[in-house]
């Protein structure tokens, strides 16, 4: 639908109103969504004083948030509890309050399907819920992660389809953009406030609402010409790790293989090159909402053009095919020792999908336990200081415990495997215990004394 020379002075107007009140710091800020990535976001803007409704399906969350208990590690309960008392921040359920909000954030989860396709249904429902309320005045960001053309072909048909109904026009009564999430939880240098943000609008006014939107709560917003630039900015921001992290992952089997060399050594020197060379680690495989998921949202669209991602398909697979190996290396260490699979004992350290989190979605740790489980290893045990229990098996059935590391748990066990190097872990000590150590990430790198209990992944001794 074009626009007209008197609707343009309109949409002038309804921009500059909303462009206002955003500047004058009234705009009621919505954030869909209140996990890693929402929650961060709604406290931010509530902190300096906007008046912020999060709203998210699950109740228990919004029970515990507006009792002051926050339960993402990023966010401080202080902060949580001072916007609560201030009454800039509230929490709930339903949508029936969604009118009220001048700019919607929406920070729902956007995982793939057990195929591996993108599975964009909560972006629907978020939207739908959303439309049903829609009034002129209103901005929507989506935030989640996602391939592009999600913004102009999912979320505006079904703005669009509610907004036809009382005449209203996009970037002239109601704005849409996209802008990606780049939240690093557990990252103590960056977070909402000091990480630059890209944001792109479905029309010019829409981007530049959507900068004024976000420059309330962050440093450095960077407009592009549309949301589909940003939404395949984000997936190349999180591809680039992905492909990288495959490249020295199958460069430590390399090393492995001839002996002699240890990639971690090879990364370092490669590090001194002050240009042109940027260090990624091996590891025991990728973990998070993001890296392992996202580059399926990318072939999937590609494959919608008669397009192969070979890359970033083999990268995918070279990454997902880590956690096997970590698991050969734990067998051929029982197989070492004399003991049988079955009464062979495991410890697993760290099941948190990165150093220093809580978070253990997609984590590697699950599959190095389903692994070992399906081998016939029995007597699996973990231990993570910021993961008190997880769920495994089929059907998540079985419940682990985190155990506390006791000289005896550490002794106890054929094997110790390290999935994550928490910084509260005493590797000394462990070394000092352990029988064999499974290293996945050179987290014992400092230690002096034990040494050949250590077989450390990409040196040759794994
Ligand atoms: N976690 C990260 O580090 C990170 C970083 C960058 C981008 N992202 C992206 O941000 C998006 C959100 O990720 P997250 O980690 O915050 O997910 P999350 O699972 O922590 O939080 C999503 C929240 O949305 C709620 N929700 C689901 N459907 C809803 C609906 N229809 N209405 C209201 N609430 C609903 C869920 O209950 C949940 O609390 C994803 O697309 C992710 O890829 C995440």
């Amino acid at each position: 639908m074009s626009i007209t020379a008197s609707e343009i002075s309109v949409k002038q107007q309804g921009c500059e109103s909303l462009g206002g009140i955003i500047s004058a710091k009234t705009a009621r800020i919505g954030v869909v969504g209140l996990g890693y990535v929402g929650l961060p976001l709604a406290v931010e803007y509530a902190a300096r004083g906007f008046e912020t409704l999060g709203i998210d399906l699950d109740k228990e969350k919004v029970l515990r948030l507006n009792a002051g208990h926050n339960y993402i590690q990023d966010v401080p309960e202080t902060q949580l509890q001072e916007v609560l008392k201030r009454r800039t921040f509230r929490a709930e359920d339903d949508f029936s309050s969604i009118a009220e909000s001048d700019v919607i954030y929406i920070c729902v989860p956007t995982p793939v399907t057990p195929h591996k396709d993108p599975d964009t249904s909560y972006i629907h429902s978020a939207t739908t819920s959303i439309a049903e309320h829609l009034r002129p005045g209103q901005l929507i960001i989506l935030k989640s992660t996602t391939y592009p053309e999600t913004t102009e072909g999912l979320v505006q048909p079904i703005l669009e389809k509610a907004a036809d109904k009382h005449n209203m026009l996009l970037g002239r009564d109601y704005f849409l953009a996209f802008s990606p999430e780049r939240i690093d939880p557990g990252n103590k240098n960056f977070n909402t406030a000091n990480t630059p943000v890209v944001v792109g609008g479905v029309t010019e006014a829409c981007t530049e609402l959507a900068c004024l939107a976000m420059q309330q709560v962050v440093e450095q917003v960077y407009p592009v010409s549309s949301p589909k630039v940003a939404e395949m900015e984000k997936l190349v921001e999180n591809i680039f790790r992905s492909v990288n992290i495959a490249f020295v992952n199958e460069l430590a089997r390399l090393c492995d293989r001839m002996g002699g060399v240890s990639i971690w050594e090879v990364i370092q020197a490669a590090s001194t090159k002050p240009f042109g060379f940027m260090p990624f680690q091996p590891g025991p495989g990728l973990g998070g909402h993001c890296i392992p998921i996202d580059p399926y949202y990318l072939s999937w669209l590609a494959r919608r053009y008669d397009f192969e991602t070979n890359f970033i398909t083999l990268s995918a697979r070279t990454n997902e095919e880590m956690p096997y190996y970590v698991v050969d290396a734990v067998l051929r260490a029982i197989a070492e020792q004399p003991i049988s699979l079955g009464q062979a004992k495991v410890l697993i350290l760290g099941v948190a999908f990165k150093r220093d989190v809580d978070d253990t979605r997609h984590s590697p740790a699950y599959t190095v336990i389903e692994l070992l489980r399906n081998k016939g290893v029995k007597h699996i045990c973990y231990s993570d200081p910021f993961v008190e229990q997880i769920r495994v098996g089929k059907d998540q059935g079985t419940e682990m415990k985190h155990i506390a590391l006791t000289d005896k748990v550490i002794s106890d066990q054929h094997v110790v495997v390290l999935m994550t190097d928490h910084k509260a872990f005493p590797y000394s000590r462990i070394a000092e215990e352990a029988n064999t150590i499974i290293d996945t990430r050179n987290a014992f790198k400092h230690v002096k004394h034990n040494r050949d209990k250590v077989r450390l992944l990409g040196s040759g001794s794994f």
